[in-house]
């Protein structure tokens, strides 16, 4: 068993395990996807994977080939394809049980320099998916939302019926998505849950390239000593939620039996709130002792970044009642892990 699947619930493992499935996981060469594709794996599961390498990485597959083993890895079937070809969603929906829909363009930035990219990939790509798994019958579609669909709303912690206007195209994306399942939950009987993912972080995030995500790329920059940015003041707070809980959260959801909980969004966090600067000073402690040049390295604050929000916390009850998601990593634990592997990658 791997880290990641040692963290799940022992009564979630057991009701993925008692019987085989096949799964579908798009965007499964990314950051969350590659984590969904391991833990199906390690629990005895079909998977067929789908991406087009857009920002994922066969890297990720590679790895995941390693930590599951040859018999789990020959469950694995990889198609290089691409979600706004619905040929492509169609064929990899074929027999398919349960859908985990990943792929999609991330970063607010990168939809505002470039929204149609992120259109495509993102709300196109998703109405495939959508279509491709009504005409093939499957049990369960989880599609990955996002906070950002909380845009401008001041209220905290976030309550899922509660928003406000999106801030970026990147979270109008992220909104239609959640409109679209929700037609096709009711005109066409799809059983889809939307899950919220609150700043994710963990292994396999990749720390590069310009819309690298605040901890992969702070890791990576305080590892290599170069300069660390702040956006603003640095009072920015974000929920940071550690990959091993939204992995447990997609699995409760594709196999919840409360039809309650269907045709739903959920938040998927921990309900901590963290701040740029605290976050800052609890990596620089945690690497100080490995990286003696870490000593001199002081952050630099520059301007605020355009469409973030300032604040940002879940209120998980809905998830927890619903769904029975029990998040089992805080921060603290989770930046300890995901510390660990980006010192043995970064080596
Ligand atoms: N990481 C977070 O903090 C976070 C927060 C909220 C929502 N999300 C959502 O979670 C999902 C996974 O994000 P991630 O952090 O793993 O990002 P990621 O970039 O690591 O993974 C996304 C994957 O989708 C693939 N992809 C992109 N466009 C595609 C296309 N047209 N066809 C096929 N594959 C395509 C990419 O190649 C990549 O492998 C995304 O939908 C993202 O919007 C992530």
């Amino acid at each position: 068993m791997t880290l990641l699947v040692g963290a799940l619930p022992s009564e979630l493992r057991d009701r993925i395990g008692a019987s085989r499935k096949r799964w579908l996981v798009t965007g499964a060469a990314g950051f969350i996807g590659s984590n969904l594709v391991e833990a199906l794996l390690v629990l005895g599961q079909d998977v067929v994977g789908l991406d087009n390498f857009a920002t994922g990485h066969q890297r990720n597959l590679d790895e995941v080939e390693c930590l599951v083993g040859p018999e789990a890895w020959d469950r694995f079937r990889f198609i290089e394809g691409d979600v706004r070809n619905v040929g492509d969603c169609q064929r990899a929906c074929a027999d398919v049980h349960h859908v985990l829909h990943q792929a999609a363009l991330g970063s607010v930035p990168r939809s505002i320099e470039d929204p149609l990219a992120t259109h495509h990939a993102n709300c196109t790509g998703h109405l495939n998916m959508l279509v491709a798994a009504r005409d093939a019958g499957v049990e369960s579609f989880t599609y990955a939302a996002s906070s950002s669909t909380y845009g401008d709303h001041p209220g905290l912690p976030k309550v899922e019926d509660r928003i406000g206007n999106p801030l970026s195209p990147y979270a109008v994306t992220k909104y239609v998505n959640e409109l679209y399942a929700s037609v096709f939950a009711r005109c066409y009987g799809l059983k889809t849950i939307g899950l919220r993912y609150f700043n994710v972080f963990g292994p396999r995030q990749d720390p590069n390239g310009a819309y690298a995500a605040v901890i992969p790329k702070w890791i990576a920059s305080l590892i290599k000593g170069e300069t660390v940015f702040i956006n603003g003041d640095g009072e920015t707070s974000r929920d940071f939620c550690y990959v091993a809980n939204v992995v447990q959260a997609n699995l409760l959801a594709a196999t919840t039996r409360n039809p309650d909980a269907l045709d739903q969004v959920y938040n998927v966090a921990v309900g901590d709130r963290t701040t740029l600067n605290e976050l800052y000073a609890q990596l620089h402690m945690n690497l100080s002792p490995h990286y003696a040049h870490l000593k001199e390295l002081k952050p630099v604050h520059r301007e605020f970044r355009q469409g973030d929000v300032r604040h940002s916390l879940a209120d998980i009850s809905k998830a927890r009642n619903q769904l029975g998601f029990a998040p089992a990593h805080r921060v603290a634990q989770g930046l300890e892990l995901s510390m660990s592997w980006y010192r043995n990658q970064l080596a």
